[in-house]
Parts: C-alpha cells; structure tokens; sequence
C-alpha cells in the first residue's frame, strides 16, 4: 500500500465538498435499501461522519500506533448501530464507486487496489474490536428515565435507571438515543460516580435547534425510555497523582467533573480540589445550590460560581471582581486565571469549545504544563 497515494488521492477527492458523500449514501442506498433504515431519517449534519472519519484515518495511514486505537473504538461503536460484518463489503463498494467517480482520469488499477486493501484492513480492525466486546458487553443498554428535574427553560437534569450496570469511569460519557428522534445518538456526560443502584444522572442543555436536545431538556417525563452506548472519554481522574485539582467547568460541562468530585469525595484523605462553574447569567448556575452544599460539607472543597454577560452590581470595576454573594465577574477562563497559581495543579476542563480554549491558553500560559489539562469540548465527538 502507498500511504503518500492514498493522501494525495483523498484529498483530491474532498476538495470536491459535500457532493462526495450525497453520492457515497445516494450509491449505498440505491444497491442496498435494506441499509437505509439504519441511518437516522433526516441525514444533514450526519452525511459526513464517514467520510471525515476516512480522511482521519488516510492521514494517519502510516501511523498505526494512533490509528489502530482510534479504529478499534469505533468498531465497538458500530455495535450500537446494528452492524455486522456482512455489511462492510456494501460500504466498501460505494466507497470505491465514490473514490472512482471523483477521482477522474487518476484512478488506475494501483490506486483501486491500494484503496481496497486499506479498506479490508480498517474493517478488519473495526470487526475484531467489536467481535472482541461482543464477548463482555451488550451492545446497549436500556435505561429508564426515573427522575427528571428542570432547572431552567433549557436545562434539565435527568436520572436514568439503566436494566444492567453502566460500568463506567468518572468523566465518561455515552452515546444516548431517545425513542422520538431513532438513530440520532448523541452524547451525555454521567454526572455521577458509580452508585450501588446503577442509576445515573444527565445534565442537558437545550441546544436551539437540534434534533435531540429539546427532547431531553422539555419533552421527557419519569418512565420515559432511552438506550444507552457503552462508555467513552478519557477525561477522568489522575488516580496516582499527589497534586491538588483544578476542575473548570462552562454550563452543563459540570457533569463529568462533578462525577469526579464524587470520586474524590470517596478519597479517605481529598487533595484540595477548587470548582470553578460558569455560565453567561446567574440562573444559568444550575447546579449551584447543589454545589454550596457539598462546600459547606467538605473542607478540601472550594466553589466559585463565575458569570461572564452580566454587570457586577457595584460599578465600573466590579465587572472584574467577586459580587457580594461570591459569583464572580468575568469570562471563565479570566476569573480561574486571577485565582491562582495553578501550576502545582491537575486541571480538568469540560465545556464549549471557545471556553475550553480560552481555558487551556490561560492555564498553559501560568506554567500548568499541557499534560496535567484533561478536557472534553461539547461540539461534534472526536471524529
Ligand atoms: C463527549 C461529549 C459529551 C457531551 N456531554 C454533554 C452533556 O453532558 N450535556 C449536554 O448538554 N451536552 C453534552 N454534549 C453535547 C451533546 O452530545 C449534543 O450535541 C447536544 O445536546 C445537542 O444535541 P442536539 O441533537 O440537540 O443537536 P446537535 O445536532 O448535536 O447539534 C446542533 C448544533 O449545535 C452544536 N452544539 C452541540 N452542542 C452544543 C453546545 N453544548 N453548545 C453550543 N453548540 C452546541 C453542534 O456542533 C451542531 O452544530 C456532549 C458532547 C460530547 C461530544
Ligand atoms: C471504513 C469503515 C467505516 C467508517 C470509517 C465509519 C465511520 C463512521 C463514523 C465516524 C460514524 C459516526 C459515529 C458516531 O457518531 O458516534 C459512523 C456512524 C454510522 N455508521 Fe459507520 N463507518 C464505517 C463502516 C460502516 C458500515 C460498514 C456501516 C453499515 C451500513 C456503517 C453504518 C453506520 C451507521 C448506521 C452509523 C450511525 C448513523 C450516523 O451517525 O450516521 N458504518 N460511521
């Protein structure tokens, strides 16, 4: 295989846009209609998961090391969804179909065969990883919704029974799909650390516009039904670590490090552990009442609400300082930085990717070095 044709290739291919993967699907749903029903009904938004995913993967062609790894995962993935292998033969087919027909007078026997021995390699690495889960976990799991509370128009925290226990890590998330919008899974952080009734909790942040979102936040009740993925993220606790900890959370970024405070909270001795939690207003603090409680019951625990859009209440240079009841003025990143030092820190960021950013330029320029920030932005998943 040519690692250096097949890049030259792909990227031909993609500077040709959205047309390549409507072509991709329109070939693969035209030979195989039976494959149409495995994909959500409105498609927009969705269409280019697998092709970005390829250019992922052609990128990282002659780097197995990275690629093996990010393939496995989302073989175990593909479980979820229903796929088996007699179904990548059809996907493979349309590709080089698409690859051919974008390709124009470059396509030759080389190419069509470098093309299909990568292809037979990523589904081969794709159907081992998920062979090899099929032995120890289910493919999903169904879940109750058994409490739902709701916090703001557009903010709702939902507890959710699962029929087996969800085994997990802090700081994970999983896929979550709703009966009402089939096939669209969306990801959701557990709010919680493990508890001996398996429930969990979801914080979720209505999202104007989107196909799932407003469901979760408005549209469910106690008893309503929802199937869950098995659990992904790599935002979880530095169990072996002595330093103290940073956890800086935007809106409902607090999910996942509010289930490793919970771990935390389990240490017989706690490192010192400061919470920053922003929003742009003060009732988008959600989860604040809940968070002074645990300040109040934990010496080692330091909380500080912050809000960006809203004036400090004492003139001009409030703006930039603490109000009288202890929530902060400023962008996120800015109160976190005037707070420090941090650089004896393990940091945990989780939030919208403009404040995640912003976050891990600050802390980074105060001297925490890059490998002691763990984050997890809330925009599309890792591919
Ligand atoms: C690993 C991971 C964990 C997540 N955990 C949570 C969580 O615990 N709570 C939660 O509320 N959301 C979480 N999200 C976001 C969630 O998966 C959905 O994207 C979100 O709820 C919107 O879903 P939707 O179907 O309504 O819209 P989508 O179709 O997902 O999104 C519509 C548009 O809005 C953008 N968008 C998505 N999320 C946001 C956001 N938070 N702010 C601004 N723009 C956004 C998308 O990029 C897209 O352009 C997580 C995402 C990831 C990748
Ligand atoms: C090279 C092989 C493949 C790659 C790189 C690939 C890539 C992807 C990616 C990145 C996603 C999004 C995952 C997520 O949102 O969590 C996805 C979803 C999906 N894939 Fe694949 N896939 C491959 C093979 C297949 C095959 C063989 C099928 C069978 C028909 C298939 C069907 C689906 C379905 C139904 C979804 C969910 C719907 C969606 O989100 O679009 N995939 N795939």
């Amino acid at each position: 295989m040519d690692a250096q044709r097949l890049k030259d290739s792909f990227a031909h291919v993609a500077e040709q846009g959205d047309a390549v993967a409507l072509f991709f699907y329109s070939d693969l749903f035209v030979r195989n209609p039976h494959l149409r029903d495995m994909f959500p009904i409105g498609m927009s938004g969705q269409r280019d998961k697998l092709l970005r995913a390829l250019g992922h993967i052609v990128s990282q062609v002659d780097d197995l090391a990275d690629l093996v790894p990010f393939l496995q995962q989302l073989g175990r993935d593909h479980r979820r969804f229903g796929i088996v292998a007699e179904h990548y033969p059809h996907v493979g087919a349309s590709l080089l179909t698409t690859l051919r027909h974008y390709s124009g007078p470059a396509w030759n026997d080389d190419l069509e065969s470098d093309w299909n021995a990568a292809y037979t390699l990523v589904a081969k690495v794709m159907l081992e990883a998920a062979d090899e889960n099929a032995l120890s976990t289910p493919a999903w799991w169904n879940g109750q919704v058994v409490a739902v509370e709701r916090r703001r128009f557009d903010i709702s925290v939902l507890r959710v029974q699962p029929d087996r226990p969800l085994p997990y890590v802090p700081g994970q998330s999983v896929a979550l799909e709703v009966p009402s919008r089939l096939r669209h899974w969306r990801y959701y952080s557990m709010a919680n650390a493990p508890r001996p009734d398996h429930t969990v909790d979801f914080h979720v942040r209505l999202v104007d516009g989107g196909p799932v979102s407003p469901v979760l936040v408005r549209g469910t009740q106690t008893g309503d039904r929802v199937r869950m993925g098995a659990p992904i993220g790599t935002l979880t606790l530095d169990e072996s670590s002595p330093r103290d900890v940073l956890l800086v959370a935007g809106s409902t970024g607090l999910a996942p490090l509010k289930a490793i405070l919970e771990q935390i909270s389990r240490r017989t001795v706690p490192p010192r552990v400061h919470l920053f939690f922003g929003a742009r207003s003060r009732d988008g603090l959600y989860d604040l009442e809940d968070l002074t409680k645990l300040a109040g019951g934990f010496p080692w625990l330091t909380v500080v609400p912050a809000v960006s859009d809203e004036p400090g209440g004492h003139g001009f240079s409030s703006l930039l300082q603490s109000g009288d009841d202890g929530v902060e003025h400023g962008n996120l990143s800015d109160v976190v930085a005037r707070r420090g030092p941090w650089d004896g820190h393990d940091a945990y960021v989780c939030g919208p990717s403009v404040m995640v950013g912003h976050t891990v330029e600050q802390l980074t320029r105060l001297g925490v070095p890059r490998d002691r920030i763990r984050l997890e932005t809330f925009a599309d998943a890792q591919r």
